[in-house]
């Protein structure tokens, strides 16, 4: 924990009106937001070397851009939380959130992140769900106050110009209606600039800061935001960042395989990317590498870190010097890994964000 015990400087106030504070922190930048109970602190996340199969790789465990509900010290966060916080603040500083109510179809984890900082900043949120969401998941909202809309859309809500009854035909309608668009915002992540923007200006930048002479970058694939902001940045450093999809029907939340969509989504249609273009991990190869980290390390990752994870071992043993992005941790997923039998314990994941079992990158 290295990156996080360094001396911690308050270099400048970012903004009074919206209580964020940017943070030095041995080079990288983390934003933190303060109010109503709720802390949170996005960007500034650590990076550790795993081993596996005899391979060794770099993992950038993006759980720490966390928020923390003071009064019962319960901790959550994601990569996600980094394009919530851009796509909030830019609706901010467009004045769009003193009247506006944000609606957004969510897998989770984006839902999450609007939701502690809804409370933080003050503005009100409705997320747009599918029914298929794990009870842990509704249970974070619940924790937060937030109340959200189940549909019957799949994990990753889909991405299509003719079905009416899914999450984003939802919530594209609550704020292109007139009877209701004065009411609501849909920051819409898979359109939103501020989405990949986040990526390209605080992932990228610290993983430059943090390990030298990487060939790739492993991402999933969800809005492609991840993908898109940190190609943006890297590739014209001569780092190749690798995108990639679960099997089609998969069960890896957050993640989406782009030929079960009709459309690409628009973050990713603005590249010249294909569906072909990216490498697919199967569900069992995903699972399995959750399982060896866990035994090994006793970090319990989410789902799409399986599958970052096995890719990034594929590629180790093609000689390459590789970081996998780590998405989130278990939190959201435990009562299916307790199905699969991955856990039979109960677990603590604030040991995750306050001390880890895991030797530091050696950088
Ligand atoms: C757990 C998890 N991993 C990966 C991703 C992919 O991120 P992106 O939307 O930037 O493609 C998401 C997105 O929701 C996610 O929730």
């Amino acid at each position: 924990m290295h990156l996080r015990e360094g001396l911690q400087k308050k270099h400048m106030i970012e903004d009074h009106k919206f209580k964020i504070n940017a943070v030095a922190n041995n080079g990288l930048i983390s934003y933190i937001a303060d109010g109503d109970g709720i802390s949170a602190s996005i960007g500034g996340t650590p990076v550790f070397k795993l081993e596996l199969d005899g391979e060794s790789f770099y993992a950038k465990a993006e759980w720490f851009n966390h928020f923390t509900i003071k009064s019962t010290n319960f901790k959550h966060g994601s990569l996600k939380m980094r394009p919530a916080f851009f796509m909030v603040k830019g609706a901010m500083e467009n004045g769009l959130l003193e009247t506006k109510t944000i609606i957004e179809p969510t897998s989770g984890n984006t839902g999450i992140a609007i939701s502690a900082l809804s409370r933080i900043f003050g503005f009100r949120f409705i997320p747009i769900i599918s029914y298929k969401v794990t009870d842990e998941v509704k249970e974070i909202f619940k924790r937060l106050g937030t109340e959200p809309i189940e549909v019957d859309d799949n994990l990753c809500p889909r991405v299509s110009n003719t079905d009416t009854d899914q999450a984003i035909a939802i919530a594209k309608s609550y704020a292109q209606s007139p009877a209701t668009r004065d009411k609501y915002l849909w920051l819409n992540q898979y359109e939103n600039n501020f989405n990949p923007l986040a990526h390209a200006n605080s992932t990228a930048s610290e993983i430059l800061a943090q390990v030298k002479g990487l060939d790739a970058v492993l991402t999933g694939i969800g809005t492609g935001g991840t993908y898109v902001g940190l190609k943006t940045s890297l590739e014209s450093r001569g780092i190749k960042v690798v995108g990639i999809q679960p099997q089609p029907n998969h069960k890896i939340q957050g993640l989406r395989n782009l030929s079960e969509s009709s459309l690409m989504p628009a973050i990713l249609e603005r590249t010249e990317a294909r569906p072909d273009d990216f490498k697919v991990v199967n569900d069992d190869e995903a699972f399995e590498c959750i399982r060896e980290i866990y035994r090994k390390y006793n970090l319990l990752l989410g789902p799409s870190s399986g599958v970052t994870c096995h890719e990034a071992i594929n590629m180790a043993k093609d000689g390459k010097k590789v970081m996998a992005i780590l998405a989130d941790t278990g939190q959201n997923y435990i009562s299916m890994y307790r199905k699969m039998g991955i856990v039979d314990d109960e677990i603590d994941f604030n040991f995750m964000y306050d001390r880890l079992k895991v030797a530091p990158a050696s950088l």
